[in-house]
């Protein structure tokens, strides 16, 4: 049988080179519109399609959350992918998207893969083996305080998202901090922070496919993963923070208006 990471590698390598295929050709795809500022092209589900097939062939009994074909399947192992995320950036060729898989075993994130078609930049995270970028070891950053420290979000601006609470919180963090980037796809905030080009990244109303794979990522290379609260961050992707040691306690003060 082939192991996990390599299926998960093949499938979000296959999946990126389909999408750059597209690319040239992303103000023509067909898009739909599942809510506001929510869009889903024939990019995505012909990503989807080759992640898919290529986990399928391996382990055809294993079960799927994929963002677009919803979840398929009862197992212990359960695949949860993001095919496109960073899909409005893609619409419009700005190249900074990637692909997200993520395999779970027994409720236990196991193995995550970012795959950053644009860059090649490939994330690859083994739970207790470490985080790695393009085949080398990656760390957080350690950067000691929020005034020196660069952060990444995501502007909640769909259908139900809260912008009454996420604006008090942009306002305080760009206040406290040396920079905030909005780079549209969630899955490389996470990757940025574990390799530390970001020292921290917060975003509400995230999905299971778009933080599955990054969790595992930061946990591995040093980082802290959680809710607003400091509890654990929920693998539903409701609310995240993702921080180094160092910075994390200060973020959640900050991010609660409490800095
Ligand atoms: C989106 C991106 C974006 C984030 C949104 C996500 P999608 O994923 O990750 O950065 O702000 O919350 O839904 O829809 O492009 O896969
Ligand atoms: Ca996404
Ligand atoms: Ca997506």
């Amino acid at each position: 049988m082939q192991p996990l990471e390599h299926i998960a590698v093949t499938a979000a390598r296959a999946a990126g080179n389909f999408i750059m295929r597209n690319l040239e050709r992303a103000d023509q795809v067909q898009v739909t519109r599942k809510g506001r500022n929510d869009f889903v092209s024939d990019v995505d589900r012909g990503a989807e399609a080759e992640i898919v097939h290529v986990i399928r062939k391996a382990h055809p009994d294993h079960a799927i959350l994929a963002e677009e074909g919803g979840a398929d399947g009862k197992h212990d192992w359960l695949w949860i992918i993001d095919p496109l995320d960073g899909t409005t950036n893609f619409l419009h060729r700005f190249p900074h998207f990637a692909v997200s898989i993520a395999a779970q075993h027994k409720g236990k994130l196991a193995l995550g893969v970012i795959y950053a078609p644009c860059t090649q930049d490939l994330y690859v995270a083994q739970r207790g083996g470490g985080a790695m970028l393009n085949n080398r070891k990656i760390r957080v950053s350690k950067t000691t305080n929020l005034d020196d420290s660069l952060v990444g979000t995501g502007v909640p601006i769909r259908a139900g998202a809260n912008l009454d609470s996420y604006l008090p919180q942009l306002r305080v963090v760009v206040e406290k901090t040396a920079g905030v980037r909005r780079a549209g796809s969630a899955a490389l905030d996470f990757a940025y922070v574990a390799c530390g080009r970001y020292d921290g990244f917060w975003e509400q109303h995230l999905h299971p496919w778009d933080v599955a794979a990054g969790l595992l990522l930061i946990e591995e290379a040093g980082g802290i993963t959680s809710d607003f609260k400091g509890g654990p961050a929920p693998s539903s992707g409701a609310d995240a923070v993702a921080a180094n040691p160092q910075i994390h306690r200060e973020m959640l003060q900050v991010l609660a208006g409490q800095g």
